[in-house]
């Protein structure tokens, strides 16, 4: 009897210690971190509890180098990002994670322990990390044809950011680049709406998968609304010789058909987060245009993500700061990159709020699609690196894969003779070019620094490497980058001649304005090497390395063979492969190649299809092993007065 008195008592204590605590224990759990609610309601929630300060720290992003994690703590930052090239010291994923992490660590410092969202330009592998993956750049994606491919290299992307902590990639430009002296057409897929529009949509279904609360899941970014790709030469606020940040000068329903695709089609499959353009359209920026962002893209279009302004974009406003604000915040610009000056925005915002000139109704707008976003992210749940993802980091079925495209993405534009493939029976190879032994050339812009760079920038295979380890032990294989090769004689002490020459000629590599180029010519150390070469070999094949098409009419008359490689990043062994037959071509030509400069731009509605008014190669233009008599070689070398 005594005994079930015992439990009875103890099981009424137990159950009067949770009916008094439930009160406390609700307290401890706000809804806002409640898992199991939607993003809406967590959204909702925590929108609650914020204070003017923590919603306008939400809608302001710094670049790291502004500011420390106790700066994020204190000012309640929402943002961080890497600029281009903005990596920790020593340059490891394992440091990047270790940078990452401590703004978190401090962003979970901040009363309602909002967690940052770190962004970076991972447009080509998470290019700024030394030793991860660098695939080809959009362009040879866009060569590619292959959506199923291209989402492949975004989703090996995302596991590669996630290790280091990074969940947002501001990836992929979704331009549909009209004027290939453009410094950002290698970003761009390609000259056509519909290729840009498949291709982008595949890339950002790569980087988020179905749901951006899945595992492996990252924040892509289309970028940058709208009509980036159609400013003309010359118009660019940053002075006439410029077409970067220009004017887009076309009508509406022409920014509709040509421009408004991709977004739509990125929106429908789940963009949550688009950046605006440094361009203008009727002569106003992008970052003003509250017709565009809040009628068409929010409206229209259902946009339910948040808009970021690019770097300092809100400053092209208006050189009055507090009228650039207030502009931009509402024309339906909801994060800031701002990204130095953090305070001077915040406080600027604080007074817009409280003169009237931004209402709190347009704040909590902004903020509530931000925090929809951290939550569907599943950031307040893990908002530190996946650690066990770090062996990932450039490893070999990553780099597979990023092989893979580059063979894909190689447009073989003429082969006489059949010099191509290299032949087995092959005795001795010369090489030259001062692109066939340098990563740094291979990758081209955004690769560990913002402008890339020549040189051994980071691990890879060179297409000479590759070369070398892949010939039989029969083919003897000589490199000298200036084509100097006197010194090889046969043995009646003649100049060696050699079954084949090739030659490896790039663009210097270039980011944005720095790559506007009104000439589009390569180097004269490039072509002097095709010419030393072209009487020391039998087969002169010439491999061009480049962001866009390029002024090649002196290769298409002396060489054997000419493949248009693009910017194929780190994995040569992906030219070695299509070079010695081991893979096909299949690239076909994501823009039309120029026979000259004086033909851009295209007008793409009246473009000649014959005649020296033509141009050398049309777009979707590629020849094969199987097919490789073509027509349009036959008209460059009559136009070049072969
Ligand atoms: C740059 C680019 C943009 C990039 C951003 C952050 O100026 O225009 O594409 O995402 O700044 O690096």
């Amino acid at each position: 009897m005594f005994h079930n008195r015992a439990i009875i008592s103890i099981v009424m204590g137990i159950m009067l210690l949770l009916v008094l605590s439930a009160p406390l224990l609700a307290q401890e759990t706000p809804a806002y971190l409640n898992s199991d609610l939607s993003a809406e309601e967590r959204a909702a929630d925590l929108l609650a509890r914020m204070s003017l300060e923590e919603k306008i720290g939400q809608m302001t992003q710094v670049e790291k180098n502004s500011l420390t994690p106790a700066d994020v703590t204190e000012w309640l930052i929402g943002s961080v990002l890497s600029g281009g090239g903005g990596y920790p010291s020593p340059n490891t994923p394992e440091a990047w994670a270790a940078m990452v992490n401590g703004f978190q660590e401090a962003a979970l410092g901040t009363p309602l322990a909002i967690p940052v969202i770190y962004g970076v330009d991972a447009v080509h592998g998470h290019n700024n990390v030394m030793g991860a993956v660098i695939f080809p750049q959009n362009v040879g994606l866009g060569a590619t044809r292959n959506a199923e491919l291209v989402g492949q290299t975004a989703e090996i992307t995302a596991r590669e950011m996630i290790a280091t902590g990074i969940y947002w990639d501001f990836a992929p430009v979704v331009a549909v680049p009209q004027d290939i002296r453009w410094g950002r057409a290698y970003e761009g897929f390609g000259e056509n709406t519909d290729l840009v529009t498949e291709l982008s949509t595949a890339y950002l279904l790569g980087l988020q998968g179905e749901s951006l609360s899945a595992p492996g899941s990252v924040l892509g970014t289309p970028k940058h609304f709208i009509g980036d790709g159609g400013t003309t030469w010359g118009s660019s606020r940053l002075g006439s010789a410029y077409m970067d940040q220009g004017e887009t000068p076309v009508d509406e329903a022409t920014l509709r058909e040509r421009y408004l695709p991709p977004y739509i089609s990125v929106i429908e499959h789940g963009a949550q987060s688009i950046m605006i353009s440094f361009s203008s359209w009727g002569g106003l920026p992008m970052h003003a245009q509250s017709y565009l962002i809040n009628d068409v893209l929010k409206g229209e279009l259902g946009f339910t993500g948040f808009t970021i302004s690019d770097w300092a974009g809100i400053d092209t406003i208006s050189e009055d700061y507090y009228e650039a604000v207030v502009t931009a915040i509402n024309a339906g610009v909801d994060m800031a990159m701002v990204p130095y000056d953090f305070e001077r925005f915040i406080s600027t915002m604080l007074e817009a709020v409280e003169n009237g000139d931004i209402t709190l109704e347009r704040i909590d707008d902004a903020v509530s699609r931000i925090l929809r976003v951290k939550f569907e992210l599943g950031l307040f749940e893990h908002p530190f690196n996946d650690p066990a993802l770090l062996p990932a980091v450039g490893s070999d079925e990553h780099r597979a894969v990023a092989r893979e495209a580059v063979s894909q993405s190689l447009v073989l534009l003429k082969n006489e003779g059949e010099a191509l493939p290299i032949s087995p029976e092959t005795q001795t190879v010369f090489v030259a070019g001062t692109a066939a032994d340098d990563i740094g050339l291979q990758s081209g812009g955004w690769t560990i620094d913002w402008q890339g760079g020549a040189g051994n920038i980071t691990e890879g295979t060179t297409i000479l490497e590759a070369l070398e380890a892949a010939v039989p032990e029969t083919t003897a294989v000589h490199f000298n980058r200036f084509g100097r090769f006197e010194n090889f004689r046969d043995d009646a002490g003649n100049p060696l001649i050699a079954d084949v020459g090739i030659v490896v000629i790039s663009e210097q590599p270039y980011a944005e304005y720095e790559g506007d180029d009104a000439v589009l010519a390569l180097a004269e150390t490039d072509w002097s090497a095709v010419e030393r070469l072209r009487p020391l070999v039998n087969k002169l094949v010439v491999i061009v390395l480049s962001g866009r098409p390029v002024m090649i009419n002196e290769a298409i008359m002396s060489a054997d063979a000419v493949v248009a490689a693009w910017l194929p990043g780190t994995e040569g062994e992906g030219v070695s492969d299509v070079l010695l037959g081991i893979e096909p071509f299949t690239g076909r030509l994501p823009y039309t190649w120029p026979r000259d400069i004086e033909q851009l731009p295209f007008d793409f509605a009246n473009l000649p299809t014959e005649g020296c008014d033509a141009p050398l190669f049309p777009f979707d233009y590629g020849l094969t092993y199987e097919n490789s008599e073509s027509s349009w070689v036959d008209l460059a070398i009559e136009c070049a007065g072969g």
